[in-house]
């Protein structure tokens, strides 16, 4: 029998949802990668699983779409069609990992997500905003992030940082091949998110140290998940 749940399924719905769904946004090099990891640890030291996970990719079929929109590939078809690409391996991302993970009580931890279409097909690409609102609707019916992590940081600095990362035999992808106004653009487009949605949105300062970074998501993620249940625990204690 395979793991892999059919398309079109139960999954396709909030009902079962029991993981939390956490997702890390912000441009090239602010160390989203780097803060997964740590959150992905400091989890797990809480006996929490949590599946790490990217996009675009993560599944199959998604990882197939990666590397004609990273390799630059499906940017002949403009930014909408770019839009459309990325929504379609959202979908096969959701259904086939995000969803079943989610409904079992895992928590999923996603390196980029429907905010990152937002910003660089919608207000970078010009794609409507309508029309990217359209597209998030289908592709995540319902499935919205609990939480998001919006890394912040100079983007010379980011893309610096991403540079000195690659391998020597490594290109640079068709995003961080942008120019500075693209990526200068970018950093406002995602403050823009955290600001029209400051309930599900937190920025953190990217340019500090890796370890304060770190610490600084780990009390967001404390206060938001884990606080109220301690204080449950603790009045159930003293009952
Ligand atoms: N706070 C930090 N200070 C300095 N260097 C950092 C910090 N966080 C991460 N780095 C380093 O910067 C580089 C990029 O980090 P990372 O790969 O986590 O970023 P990313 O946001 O995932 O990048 P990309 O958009 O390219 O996937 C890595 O070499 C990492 O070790
Ligand atoms: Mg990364």
């Amino acid at each position: 029998m395979s793991a892999v749940p059919p398309l079109g399924t139960a999954h396709r719905h909030e009902k079962g949802r029991a993981g939390r769904f956490v997702t890390f946004e912000g441009g090239e090099g602010a160390g989203k990668s780097t803060q997964m990891r740590r959150l992905q640890q400091r989890l797990a030291e809480r006996d929490v699983e949590a599946i790490a996970t990217r996009e675009p990719g993560g599944s199959p079929h998604a990882e197939a779409l990666r590397e004609a929109l990273l390799g630059g590939k499906a940017a002949s078809l403009g930014p909408l069609g770019e839009a459309v690409l990325f929504s379609a391996a959202r979908i096969d991302h959701l259904d086939r990992l995000i969803k079943p993970a989610l409904a079992r009580g895992a928590w999923v931890i996603c390196d980029r997500f429907a905010d990152s279409t937002r910003a660089y097909q919608g207000a970078r690409g010009g794609v409507e905003p309508r029309l990217i609102a359209l597209l998030e609707r289908v592709a995540l019916l319902g499935t919205t992030p609990d939480l998001t992590i919006i890394l912040d940081l100079p983007p010379e600095i980011g893309l610096e940082r991403a540079r000195q990362r690659r391998a020597p035999d490594e290109t640079a992808d068709r995003f961080e091949r942008e120019d500075m106004a693209f990526h200068e653009g970018l950093r406002q487009s995602f403050l823009d998110i955290a600001a029209s949605e400051p309930g599900r949105c937190c920025v953190v300062d990217a340019l500090a140290p890796e370890e304060e970074v770190a610490q600084a998501i780990w009390h967001i993620v404390e206060a938001r998940f884990f606080r109220g249940n301690a204080e449950q625990k603790t009045e159930q204690a003293s009952a």
